[in-house]
């Protein structure tokens, strides 16, 4: 039993949307040469959703209201687009098995797909508790974020938990997305997790302190600088309460755990090159990886940063995701106009009103600027590496000024005086 195809994508979350997209633009194929396989039942779709427009208590985003490629204001490619496209969705499909040598796939029901080039989009998964030795996290009302099954789920257990207690495990983006997500759905939320201060990885402790002041004003209690130990469930199975190291006790109508992902690497080890430091699969500056029929793109791609002197990165955000997506598909219909990727490193939040976005690289000596206010914030700060901008955060900025910053640290442009760039504050950027 097998098919044949001239193009593989693997995996059908937003990267394979892309890709998708841009091959039809292209025209780089005939009907039927082209597939998407993916675990998913459903066709690709804007990931980041599943936090924000997925979990309000009015108006929720649906499907197929944001599949790939609207986020970025483009094409909504709906089961019926790829039918007219000619692009053969395989979904529901696990694969199990690759062999890149032979250039073959083999799906959960004992199918071989074969392909001539294979784009790798398989993302990551989220890390359990179980891999941290924290039994029982599969409980009904424990709820992880990565796909539209746990979404729904976690909708369920919201529905069911109005006006109770929920604890999120994780200070990271999701713990952050969905402690407000839960707030506006009127539940009481503690935060809980190992750090110093809540987006440890990119916030510096004045950023981070705005943002826990703004959850604390909403009702939401941090527990930080530890972690959980076991659940306290009742004979149902349902968690009831979460117990910490320091033997606290946080009953718990319903828990959320977001501790991190790791890149969905292992149909392919031991056959590709992996990044040494992140975990990605290693590709150069046109998505290739260390075969030349295989690309890889998004979450699991590690992938050249000129901005940073070429250092290999694994991004987890969707510019990221979409950008690889395209520049792959040029690299492979246009082997000799597509330039290496030249990358800006954009990461955005958005919880309640506020609103965020970031470029760049989060090292050097930061500066920061602006109103830190809970009426109208539109505050920031730049890092500085080297005498240059390196990394720009702005809250409640305008189309224009985020633009700014994001030239500002796209040319990273010369610091000369760090005091007087503080006093600048965005006025620095934007007048650049
Ligand atoms: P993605 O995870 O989207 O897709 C991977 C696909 O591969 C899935 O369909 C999966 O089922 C499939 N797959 C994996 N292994 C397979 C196998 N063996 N066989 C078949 N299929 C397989 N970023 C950002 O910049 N701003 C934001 O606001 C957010 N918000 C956000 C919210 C939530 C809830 C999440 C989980 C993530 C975000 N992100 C984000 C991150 C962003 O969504 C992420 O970077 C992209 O989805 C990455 O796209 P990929 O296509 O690489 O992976
Ligand atoms: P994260 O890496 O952002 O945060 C992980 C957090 O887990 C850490 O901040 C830490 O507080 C916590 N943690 C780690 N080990 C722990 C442990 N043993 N016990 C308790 N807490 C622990 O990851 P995430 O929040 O799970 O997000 C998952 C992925 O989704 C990331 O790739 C992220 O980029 C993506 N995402 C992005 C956005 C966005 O860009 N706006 C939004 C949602 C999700």
């Amino acid at each position: 039993m097998g098919r044949a195809f001239v193009y593989v994508i693997l995996g059908g979350g937003v990267a394979a949307g892309y890709v998708a997209l841009e091959f039809a633009r292209r025209g780089g194929y005939s009907r039927g040469e082209l597939c998407i396989i993916s675990e998913e039942a459903v066709a690709p779709y804007e990931r980041p959703a599943l936090s924000k427009g997925y979990l309000l208590p009015e108006g929720a985003a649906r499907l197929p209201g944001f599949h790939t490629c609207v986020g970025a204001n483009d094409e909504l490619l709906t089961p019926k687009w790829y039918k007219e496209q000619g692009i053969e969705l395989i979904l529901g499909t696990k694969v199990i098995s690759a062999d890149v040598r032979r250039k073959a796939l083999v799906t959960a029901v004992g199918e071989t797909i074969s392909y001539k080039t294979l784009i790798i989009a398989t993302g990551a998964r989220a890390l359990k508790l179980e891999e941290f030795g924290i039994q029982g996290s599969d409980a009904e009302n424990i709820c992880y974020l990565r796909n539209i099954h746990d979404a729904d789920k976690l909708v369920n257990a919201m529905k069911s938990c109005s006006g109770g207690n929920a604890v999120v495990i994780g200070g990271g983006y999701i713990g952050m997305e969905c402690a407000a997500a839960l707030v506006t759905n009127k539940i009481r939320v503690t935060m809980v997790f190992p750090e110093k201060h809540c987006m440890a990885r990119l916030f510096t402790p004045r950023i981070a302190e705005y943002y826990e002041n703004y959850y604390t004003s909403k009702g939401v209690t941090f527990v930080k600088g530890t972690v959980l130990t076991s659940f306290e469930k009742d004979a149902t199975g349902k968690v009831t309460a979460v117990i910490l190291k320091d033997g606290k006790r946080l009953p718990a109508d319903m828990v959320v755990v977001g501790i991190g992902i790791r890149a969905n690497t292992s149909l392919f080890e031991g056959q590709l090159v992996v990044s040494m430091v992140n975990d990605g699969i290693k590709v150069n500056g046109q998505m290739q990886t260390s075969e030349s029929s295989v690309y890889a793109v998004g979450d699991v791609a590690a992938f050249p940063i000129k901005l940073f002197d070429g250092d290999v990165r694994r991004l987890e955000h969707v510019d990221s995701a979409r950008r690889t997506a395209r520049h792959a598909v040029s690299a492979i219909l246009e082997p000799a106009k597509t330039r290496d990727i030249n990358y800006l490193p954009f990461f955005y939040s958005r919880v309640f009103t506020l609103s965020w976005q970031f470029y760049g690289d989060n090292v050097g000596e930061v500066v920061h600027f602006g109103e830190f206010t809970n009426s109208s914030p539109r505050f920031g700060a730049y890092w500085v590496n080297k005498g240059r901008i390196t990394g720009a955060f702005l809250e409640g900025g305008s189309r224009e000024e985020y633009e700014a910053i994001s030239v500002a640290v796209g040319r990273k442009t010369k610091v000369t005086d760090m005091a007087e760039l503080g006093k600048q504050g965005l006025a620095f950027a934007v007048q650049e």
